[in-house]
C-alpha cells in the first residue's frame, strides 16, 4: 500500500511545558512528515526551507522531486 500525504508545514510543533519529558527534555512533534523519528522532529524539516510556495514535492530515497499536484475527485473539473 502506498499513502500520499500532503503537508504544508515546514517546522515542528513544540509542546507546552507540561508535555516535556523529564528524561528527554524538550519535545518537538514533526509536522513536515520527513522525520526518520516520526512523530518526533529530527531536524529533517530543514530540507523544506527552499521549497517554492507554488510547487508540490515528493521526498523519496533521499531525493526531492517536483511533481504535478495530485487532483482529488472533488477538485476535478466537470466534463
Ligand atoms: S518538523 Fe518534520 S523533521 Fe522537523
Amino acid at each position: 500500500m502506498t499513502r500520499l500525504v500532503e503537508l504544508e508545514e515546514s517546522g515542528p510543533r513544540k509542546l507546552d511545558p507540561s508535555d516535556i519529558d523529564d528524561e528527554n527534555g524538550d519535545v518537538a512533534v514533526c509536522q513536515c512528515g520527513l522525520s526518520e523519528s516520526f512523530p518526533f522532529c529530527d531536524g529533517s524539516h530543514r530540507r523544506t526551507r527552499d521549497e517554492a510556495d507554488d510547487e508540490t514535492y515528493v521526498y523519496e530515497d533521499g531525493e526531492r522531486k517536483v511533481v504535478e499536484r495530485v487532483v482529488t475527485a472533488d477538485e476535478r473539473p466537470e466534463e
